[in-house]
C-alpha cells in the first residue's frame, strides 16, 4: 500500500462516526477529571481499561502514573521498534468555558491539550491494533504523566522501558494552526528551559547608616542589569535566547536595609548547549556582582526537584519522514513550516537520547469564536483533529516500519 493510501485511510478510518465519537467520549471523559503531574491516577486508569479492551499488552506503572503499550506484529517478525508518545497531565488553571464536559475538579483544567494527546494516542492504538498482523515491527505508545514542570518524560527514560527504540514522535495540540492542518520544523523547534533562584545576602542595619550594612539591595540591582548583557552581548544574534527576571523581593520598611534579597526568573535557548552556558553564566554574574558590593550570593537552579528541559530538536530524517506523512494524509498545503517557539516541552529529553519528529497538530477553529492560546482558562479545541492525531500518529509508526524492516 502507498504512503498517502495507507495515511487516507487511516484518517477514514478515525473518522468513521463510531470511532470518531468513542474518541470524542475518551477526551471529554479526561476533559472533565483533569489531574496535575504525577497525580495522573484516573487517566491512567482509564488509560488501560481502553487498552484492556483493545487487548493491547502495556507496562504499569512506568514513573508512578505511566502506562508503555505494546503492539508488535507477527511472531517472528523482528523489525524495528518505534515509540509515540502523548503526555496525560493537565494545569492548574481554573476552567472558564462552560459547556457540558467543563472540567469538575476545582482549579484543574486540561488547558494545554493533553487531554486530547491521550485521546489521539489512544485513537493511534485502535488503529495499530487493527493492523497488527501487517506491522513490520513494533510500535511503543508511551502514556507519559507529568509533563508540565515536572519533567516526566526524563523519569519514563530512565526506567529503561524505552532503550530499544530506535525513533519516536510526538504531537502537541496548537491553537496557532486551524484544524485539518499540522506542521513543524526541521532542527531546533522548542526551546531549552530552565529555572533559577538566586539569595543575596549583606548586612542589615539602618537605611540612615550605610556605612554600617552590606547592602543587598544594590547588589541585587546591579545583578539584574548585568544579566540582561547575557543574552544582548554574549548570544549569537540569530540564535534565540532569553533571561527574565520574574521576580525581585527584598526590603519591608521605609528605614531599614534588608539583610537579604531574593531573586529568580526563567531563561531559555534554542539549543541544550546554549542553556548550559545561560546556566554558568548566571551563576557567575549573580555571585561576581554581589562580590563587587561585599555581598555573598547563593544560586539554586532546583535541578533535582524542577530539572530543566533541553531544547527540542527534530531529527532531520524524522522530520522529513513525518512531514511526507502528513502531506500524503492531508495534502502539501495543509502541511506548514512552523517558526521556533520560545515554550519548552519535556519531549526535548527523548529527542536528546533518540531521533524524533515533534510536530504542531492544528486545532482552532474560528467559527467556535475568539481562538484563545494553550494555558489559557478560556482555551478550546475543535475536536475534529482527534482522528487527525490518530492516523497520523499511526501513519508515521507504519511507515517508519515498512521503511526500515530489513528485507
Ligand atoms: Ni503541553
Amino acid at each position: 500500500m502507498a504512503a498517502p493510501v495507507l495515511a487516507r485511510e487511516l484518517l477514514d478510518a478515525a473518522r468513521a462516526p463510531e470511532f470518531a465519537e468513542w474518541q470524542r467520549g475518551v477526551r471529554r471523559g479526561i476533559h472533565q477529571h483533569p489531574e496535575l503531574a504525577f497525580q495522573e491516577h484516573r487517566t491512567s486508569a482509564l488509560v488501560r481499561a481502553e487498552l484492556d479492551a483493545l487487548g493491547v499488552a502495556y507496562a504499569w506503572p512506568v514513573a508512578q502514573t505511566g502506562v508503555v503499550a505494546t503492539i508488535a506484529g507477527l511472531p517472528g517478525v523482528t523489525g524495528p521498534v518505534f515509540a509515540l508518545r502523548a503526555d496525560m497531565d493537565a494545569l492548574p488553571i481554573q476552567e472558564m468555558v462552560e459547556w457540558e464536559f467543563k472540567s469538575k475538579e476545582d482549579g484543574k483544567m486540561h488547558a494545554c491539550g493533553h487531554d486530547a494527546h491521550v485521546a489521539m494516542l489512544l485513537g493511534a492504538a485502535k488503529l495499530l491494533q487493527s493492523l497488527k498482523n501487517d506491522l513490520k515491527g513494533t510500535v511503543k505508545l508511551v502514556f507519559q504523566p507529568a509533563e508540565e514542570s515536572h519533567a516526566g518524560g526524563y523519569h519514563v527514560l530512565k526506567e529503561g522501558v524505552l532503550d530499544d527504540v530506535q525513533a519516536i514522535f510526538a504531537m502537541h495540540v496548537g491553537t496557532a494552526l486551524p484544524v485539518g492542518v499540522v506542521g513543524s520544523r526541521p532542527g531546533p523547534f522548542l526551546a531549552g528551559s530552565a529555572r533559577f533562584a538566586a539569595t543575596i545576602t549583606g548586612k542589615g542595619g539602618h537605611a540612615a547608616g550605610p556605612q554600617h550594612v552590606v547592602d543587598p539591595i544594590v547588589a541585587a540591582s546591579s545583578a539584574v542589569l548585568s544579566l540582561q548583557q547575557l543574552v544582548a552581548r554574549e548570544t549569537d544574534p540569530l540564535q534565540g535566547a532569553v533571561v527574565s527576571v520574574a521576580y525581585i523581593k527584598g526590603g519591608e520598611a521605609f528605614n531599614v536595609i534588608p539583610e537579604s534579597v531574593t531573586l529568580g526568573g526563567t531563561f531559555r535557548s534554542m539549543t541544550t548547549e546554549g542553556l548550559s552556558y545561560l546556566m554558568k553564566r548566571i551563576k557567575e554574574v549573580i555571585q561576581g556582582q554581589a562580590a563587587v558590593s561585599r555581598c555573598a550570593a547563593t544560586v539554586d537552579f532546583m535541578e533535582e526537584k524542577l530539572r530543566p528541559y533541553p531544547a527540542t530538536v527534530n531529527d532531520e530524517a524524522m522530520y522529513a519522514h513525518a512531514k511526507a506523512v502528513a502531506e500524503g494524509m492531508l495534502g502539501e498545503a495543509n502541511v506548514r513550516l512552523c517558526p521556533q517557539l520560545m515554550a519548552a516541552e519535556d519531549f526535548g529529553f527523548y529527542a536528546q537520547k533518540i531521533p524524533a519528529a515533534f510536530f504542531s497538530v492544528g486545532v482552532s477553529n474560528d467559527q467556535m469564536g475568539k481562538i484563545h492560546r494553550l494555558h489559557s482558562p478560556h482555551v478550546v479545541i475543535d475536536e475534529g483533529a482527534l482522528p487527525i492525531g490518530a492516523a497520523f500518529h499511526a501513519a508515521v509508526a507504519i511507515e517508519y516500519l515498512n521503511k526500515h524492516a530489513s528485507a
